[in-house]
């Protein structure tokens, strides 16, 4: 059992990142030298996608520039002997592997963009990777690492991490009975619930394996929490049908679709950047320096 196909929904407005996404991808904000969309990409090939499936809407042309082939640029790379940047360039889509880009004419949530993709992705699992949430998986991708129990139990699988009570209201959440180590079988879901009201604190973050049977569900699917068409309701019908787990995968994720989460993930994909990663820990360890130099002083 393998999964072949991968969705990546980028037609969000991204208003939390306004100024900067009035005209550009949210996706295409560089962590270090890389934009979320490509870290995105490789996970998904990591955990065996072939088919890329963007669902994309206005302002959202460099995503497909990001992935088409740039002649001129490699052409100029490789006259200039610039070979090691022509192979990052060139490694962005590996052979084998295609891209599709379906238009949401308009913004209606992420779960009617999901219900974009049912042409390309047809009568198969498949992934959806949200590429705002960038993680980085402990000892593997964090895709990966769902594919292990999606072959072990071939049903649909969530990505959870535990959050906060106090920020519920920010996430789908679950109520699941345990069935194993960070392994859980989804009950209840609900979406954004005030911390006074929620199952529990067990939060799906994104990244998701489903079956095709979402599509059908979705289509169904009214408007819910933020006047948005909404995955997680879509995703609470199938579990009158079929069995939906909760993976507590291992690693850190950054919510980059925030500013701060952004930031943060910055400085620490930045720390383990292998040509940045030594100036970057110095320059912080003179800045913090600095800042401990400032309180002792205040204190005194
Ligand atoms: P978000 O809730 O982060 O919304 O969407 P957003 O518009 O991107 O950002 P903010 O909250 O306004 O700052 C979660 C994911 O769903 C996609 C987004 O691109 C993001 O990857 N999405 C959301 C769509 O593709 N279409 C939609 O209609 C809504």
């Amino acid at each position: 059992m393998r999964i072949r196909k991968a969705v990546f929904p980028v037609a969000g407005l991204g208003t939390r990142f306004l100024p900067a996404t009035k005209a550009s991808a949210k996706e295409m904000l560089p962590v270090v030298d890389k934009p979320l969309i490509q870290y995105a990409v490789q996970e998904a090939i990591s955990a065996g996608a072939q088919e890329l499936i963007f669902i994309t809407g206005r302002s959202k042309n460099s995503i497909m520039d990001h992935f088409d082939k740039a002649y001129e640029l490699e052409a100029e790379l490789a006259a200039r002997g610039k070979s090691k940047l022509l192979e990052t360039v060139q490694d962005i889509v590996p052979p084998g592997v295609t891209c599709i880009f379906i238009r949401q004419a308009e913004a209606l949530g992420l779960g009617h963009a999901v219900l974009q993709a049912w042409p390309a992705v047809g009568d198969e699992d498949f992934y959806v990777i949200l590429a705002d949430d960038l993680i980085d998986g402990r000892l593997q991708p964090c895709l990966s690492q769902m594919h292990r129990v999606y072959q072990q139990y071939g049903t649909s699988v969530l990505a959870t991490q535990r959050v906060p009570q106090e920020e519920t209201g920010s996430y789908g959440i679950v109520d699941a009975q345990p069935i194993g180590p960070g392994l859980s079988e989804i009950k209840k879901m609900v979406e954004k619930p005030k911390p006074e009201n929620a199952p529990s604190n067990l939060a799906v973050v994104g990244r998701y394996i489903l079956t095709p049977r979402i599509f059908k569900l979705l289509e169904r699917t009214q408007r819910g929490a933020g006047g948005e068409i909404q995955l997680t309701d879509a995703i609470s019908l199938m579990l009158n049908e079929q069995t939906v787990l909760a993976y507590e995968f291992e690693g850190v994720r950054h919510d980059c679709g925030s500013k701060l989460g952004y930031l943060r993930a910055n400085v620490e994909f930045g720390l383990k950047h292998p040509e940045l990663a030594d100036d970057f820990r110095a320059y912080l360890h003179e800045m913090t320096a600095g800042w401990h130099d400032q309180d002792k002083k205040r204190k005194a």
